[in-house]
């Protein structure tokens, strides 16, 4: 994949924030679901490439856009695979709370795991720890062996977990050690991320969230050079059947960084919708409006932070088509 489109990419998540982002604390999470997608998959017409939706908005005929198969790009070379989230937080935006982004990740054709739309275990840290996470292991050994790489006590660490009651006891053994511990109510690519981030203060995920946010969340740790390790969570025998479809011949096998994200080239990019850990949220004024984006790529590992500002009055596309607010 050719670098220049690492601004291509950029320019997605920000049409896909700048439209729901004027959805912000409403209260109408489907909306500014819609809003985000619209203007994502519309932004997506212009960029030269030929995609493929592998982790999107649903089955076809679940979703009407940016659905699993569709075709994305202007449809010339390069032949690519595109996993998206435009509104990565919905509940987030709805409730202004914080941390809610677009975004989205691109590899070469088959670089993705096609991870269907269920729940995966995880853990992901930063690149100091990476190498020394075992999904399979205690929470207290992944802890002792986090903890030694960053040279911090058990004490002084901080895990950041969905706050659900499925991870009570996850929750309760990280305060039985000692950990310092991060409940959020949604947002764990963000929260895995985070741990990869200078200065967000997180060191470590633990937890069960949907498997799209875990593929997305490690094509971000690849570029940032951090590791998760992953586990589908199949709820009953027709999800379980789902993954072997998919070509897993155990469901509940291990998933690496490999696996997930595999061995090419991935362009993640994200743009804040709501102020968060490590990119602010959208901000308008007048007819500006400010975005805050990271792009990044696992091949050179550089990762830019991306302030804009768009004139909306000489980019009228970039008033959320949906926002009566924006009318
Ligand atoms: P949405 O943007 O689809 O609302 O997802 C938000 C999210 O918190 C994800 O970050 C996370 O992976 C998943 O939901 C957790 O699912 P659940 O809310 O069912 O626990």
């Amino acid at each position: 994949m050719e670098r220049e489109l690492a601004l291509e990419f950029v320019r997605v998540t920000e049409s896909a924030a700048l439209a729901t982002g004027r959805l912000m604390g409403r209260g109408d999470k489907i909306a500014a679901d819609n809003a985000a997608v619209t203007a994502m998959r519309h932004a997506f017409d212009t960029v030269y490439i030929d995609g493929v939706v592998v982790i999107g908005e649903g089955e076809m005929d679940e979703a009407p856009m940016l659905y699993i198969g569709e075709k994305v790009g202007a449809g010339t070379p390069p032949q690519v695979d595109v996993a998206v989230d435009p509104l990565e937080g919905t509940n987030l935006v709805a409730k202004g709370l914080p941390n809610a982004l677009a975004v989205l990740a691109v590899a070469p054709r088959n670089g993705l795991l096609h991870a269907p739309d269920m729940y995966m275990d995880k853990i992901a840290v930063g690149p100091r720890a990476a190498g020394c996470i075992k999904i399979d292991l205690s929470i207290a050994e992944n802890l002792r062996n986090v903890a030694a790489a960053l040279q911090k006590k058990v004490e002084d660490m901080v895990a950041i977990i969905l706050d659900r009651p499925r991870h009570a006891h996850i929750i309760a053994e990280l305060r039985r050690l000692g950990t310092r511990v991060k409940l959020i109510s949604d947002g764990d690519v963000s929260a895995a991320m985070a741990t990869a981030i200078e200065d967000t203060g997180v060191d470590i995920l633990f937890g069960i969230g949907g498997a799209p946010e875990g593929v997305l969340a490690a094509a971000a740790l690849k570029c940032l050079g951090g590791e998760m390790q992953g586990r589908l969570v199949p709820e009953d025998e027709d999800e379980r059947s789902r993954i072997v479809q998919m070509g897993l011949k155990d469901p509940e096998q291990l998933l690496t960084m490999e696996d997930l994200v595999g061995d090419k080239d991935v362009i993640f990019a994200a743009t804040g919708i709501t102020d968060g850990d490590f990119l602010q949220g959208v901000r308008y004024a007048g007819n500006c409006a400010t975005t805050h984006s990271v792009v990044m790529r696992s091949m050179t590992g550089t990762v830019r932070f991306i302030k804009a500002t768009h004139r909306l009055d000489v980019k009228p596309h970039y008033v959320a088509r949906e926002c009566p607010a924006s009318r």
